[in-house]
């Protein structure tokens, strides 16, 4: 399996969280409940973002104009959505209005890499290439367990 294939498998994963968390209605004396529930998909969400970071963004670097355009974007969007997931993890935040404002990025940033990122890096980059990105990505997954929660 290849690494696009491995990030769209994740994608699905993280917007059925999402889904959930939007879905439920925290009666306000249990906050910290809330919060709770923001950390744990904020955790999976910024680990998410580290891995692409660390192993698809630089796949691209140096490929074309277009592509370099492309990732600032994207890394752009991965700033925003970190600023965010800080906001609504912090107590008293208004956790389901920031939980709405983070779930749009999240979505939006989400439909731009599987409309416009993932399609350029299939045909910008060989298959096998993707392939070894893909082993590098399971590798970065079974060593999850040993590495510090991302910040
Ligand atoms: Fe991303
Ligand atoms: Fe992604």
């Amino acid at each position: 399996m290849d690494i696009i294939d491995i990030l769209y498998g994740e994608h699905g994963m993280l917007l059925r969280i999402l889904e959930a968390l939007e879905e439920y209605e925290m009666p306000k004396q249990r906050w910290d409940t809330e919060i709770a529930a923001c950390r744990m998909a904020a955790r999976l969400m910024r680990s998410h973002a580290d891995m692409e970071d660390e192993l698809l963004f630089p796949a691209l670097v140096g490929r074309s104009d277009y592509a370099t355009v492309v990732l600032e974007d994207h890394k752009a969007d991965h700033f925003v959505i970190r600023k965010l997931l800080r906001e609504a993890e912090r107590p008293g935040s208004g956790a389901p209005e920031r939980l709405r404002e983070l779930a749009t990025a999240i979505r939006n940033h989400f439909e731009k890499e599987e409309g416009i990122l993932f399609p350029m890096m299939r045909n910008a980059i060989p298959r096998g290439e993707l392939e070894k990105l893909g082993e590098a990505t399971r590798a970065y997954r079974r060593m999850e367990k040993y590495r510090k929660a991302p910040l």
